[in-house]
Order: C-alpha cells, then sequence, then structure tokens
C-alpha cells in the first residue's frame, strides 16, 4: 500500500481519486487551509512515496530525504513549480510534475480583470463607495485610460500568455511578444501579434501583461531600468510569479506617475507584500487568485492526483517536469 502525503488541504476531488486509486489509508492529508509549517511537513512527510504539493510549501533536498528513499514523485498542484528544488529531485531520480492547460483559460481571465480594473481604476473606486465618500456621478472623478485601441505587450508568451492575447480581440488592440520561440505566422496572425524583442516591447507597449515562469534569467526583468523604459503613462500587469517584479522599483514608479497604473496578482514575498505598494493607489492588488474558480482548482487536484496514481502504478505520468528521471 503506497503513502500518499498531501500537504494541505486541497480540493476533494483530488483526494477523492487518490482514495478510489488506492484506498483511504493510503493518503494522508495534513487538512488545514493554511501553509504546512516546515517541522512538521518534514516529519509528517516520512515514508511517503508521493508528495501532493502546494505552492506555500518548499519541496527541496531536505523534504525529499525526510521521506526517504520510497519517495518517487511529487506532484505540485500548480503550473509553476519555483517552490521545488527540480535538480534535488532529479538527482534522487524523484519525478516532478505540474499542473499545465487546465488553469490556462482561469488565469487569462484573471489578467484581464487585473487589467481591465487597473486601466478604468474600479479599485479605487469600490474603495470610495465603501467609505461612503462618493459624492456622485463628476466629470473630473476618477478618469482612466481606454483599453480599446491600445498595444497589448504580452511578456512570455507561453499558454497563458497567449490565451491573455486571444482576449484582446475585441478591444482592436496591436498585439507585440516576446517569446523564447516566435510563434508560427497562424497563429502571429490569428492573435494580430508581432515578434518584438523586450527593447521594443518595454518602449512601444501600452500595458504589458507578464506571462513568463520564474527562472534566474527572469528574475527582477522588470525593475528600475526596465520601468524608466516603459511608455510614460503605461500600465503593467503581473499575474506570473512575484520576483519578475522588482517590487519596490514599482512602487517607486507608481508613485512617481511613471507607470499609470498596475494589476498585481503576485509578489515577491507571498503573502508579504511591500509596504511602498500597499500604498499606491493606483495599484490594483489581489491575492494571488489566478487560478482560483472551483471548476478549475478542481481540475488542478484531479491533475496532480492523476500524475500520481500513474507514477505509482508504473504508467507515464502525464506531466512531468523532469522526465529525465523516467528514462
Ligand atoms: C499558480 O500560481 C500556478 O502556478 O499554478
Amino acid at each position: 500500500m503506497p503513502r500518499i502525503y498531501v500537504t494541505r488541504a486541497v480540493p476533494e476531488a483530488g483526494i477523492q481519486r487518490l482514495t478510489e486509486a488506492f484506498g483511504a489509508e493510503s493518503v494522508c492529508v495534513w487538512n488545514h487551509d493554511r501553509p504546512n509549517p516546515r517541522e512538521n511537513l518534514l516529519k509528517e512527510v516520512k515514508g511517503a512515496d508521493a508528495i501532493f504539493a502546494i505552492l506555500t510549501e518548499r519541496i527541496d533536498g531536505e523534504v525529499m530525504d525526510a521521506a526517504g528513499e520510497s519517495l518517487r514523485i511529487v506532484a505540485n498542484m500548480a503550473v509553476g513549480y519555483d517552490n521545488i528544488a527540480v535538480p534535488d529531485a532529479t538527482q534522487r531520480g524523484v519525478l516532478i510534475t505540474n499542473t499545465p492547460d487546465v488553469l490556462t483559460e482561469t488565469t487569462a481571465d484573471l489578467a484581464w480583470a487585473l487589467l481591465l480594473s487597473a486601466c478604468r481604476r474600479v479599485g479605487e473606486g469600490e474603495r470610495i463607495v465603501r467609505a461612503n465618500a462618493w459624492k456622485g456621478w463628476g466629470p473630473l472623478q476618477l478618469m482612466g485610460t481606454d483599453v480599446y485601441g491600445k498595444t497589448l505587450g504580452i511578456f512570455g508568451v507561453g499558454r497563458i500568455g497567449q490565451a491573455t492575447a486571444r482576449r484582446a480581440s475585441g478591444f482592436n488592440m496591436r498585439m507585440l511578444y516576446t517569446a523564447r520561440n516566435r510563434l508560427s505566422t497562424e497563429i502571429e496572425s490569428a492573435l494580430n501579434a508581432e515578434f518584438a524583442d523586450k527593447d521594443r516591447l518595454l518602449a512601444e507597449s501600452d500595458i504589458i501583461s507578464i506571462h513568463c515562469p520564474l527562472t534566474d534569467e527572469t528574475r527582477h526583468a522588470f525593475g528600475a531600468a526596465e520601468f524608466a523604459r516603459m511608455r510614460e503613462g503605461a500600465v503593467l500587469i503581473n499575474t506570473a510569479r512575484g520576483p519578475v517584479v522588482d517590487e519596490a522599483a514599482l512602487a517607486a514608479a507608481l508613485k512617481a506617475g511613471r507607470l499609470r497604473a498596475a494589476g498585481i496578482d503576485v509578489y515577491e514575498r507571498e503573502p508579504e507584500i511591500h509596504p511602498d505598494l500597499m500604498a499606491c493607489e493606483n495599484a490594483v492588488l489581489a491575492p494571488h487568485l489566478g487560478s482560483a474558480t472551483e471548476a478549475t482548482r478542481a481540475r488542478m487536484a484531479t491533475t496532480a492526483a492523476d500524475n500520481i496514481i500513474a507514477m505509482l502504478r508504473g504508467e507515464r505520468p502525464p506531466n512531468p517536469v523532469n522526465p529525465e528521471v523516467l528514462e
């Protein structure tokens, strides 16, 4: 009987799939809706064949060693896996899996929710209404910036970047994108998108939406130097990973009016947010909601479970991050 350790409470659909496959006694859930304390994680993970992991837990060599020789897979319930030390896993022959695709459209929706809120000052307006400070319609009140007809820059056009770009078609936008690999001409013309280097994206976009993974290369890809090169009054959206943006520099650019607004879902040190950014009225700040719909979170949980089930049954898991350990 395998032992599967789930690091915190997750949608029931994922647990159900695991218990159907291996029986309830196989599945041990730290059943709390908060991060699993490190000491507890290191203790409870012992003897696990599989870890069902969540972004709030750092899974590194120490955790893998605490699990012991039995550990075969860490299935992250997220598309990003920067919380996992992949080289440590590969070295130990442990497979890492993630949950791509199932959250693409949901995260792109959130990028647009932030984009529209930031451009049209919805957060500021809501705060005024809720403070009972609204004095009625005013010709000078809370004037934002149009989205329609503007240039949208997609920084890192993977699955979510493309889904975000597709949503722009009703807004008659021009689109620029950066990517490691250029899209096909068919996709470019369907998206009305043009391949650009970072310099051009910064110089020509009215709104930039970040969709790259967090890597050594993308850490602080947006800092004071980039904000200085962006259009005066541009808008920045980040639904990718917090450390891609230098939060203090972003706050300074928003405060100085260099950037008009920002819509941010992810932070450098979640759940902490830089106090200068918290003080920016022109920042719409969401609590890492990108994939947070009932249907998508259920699909993420069942996808993580499916990866575990396949691995423990000796089949090929659908979403390997370090497939070399399967060879
Ligand atoms: C969430 O942030 C994810 O990477 O799935």
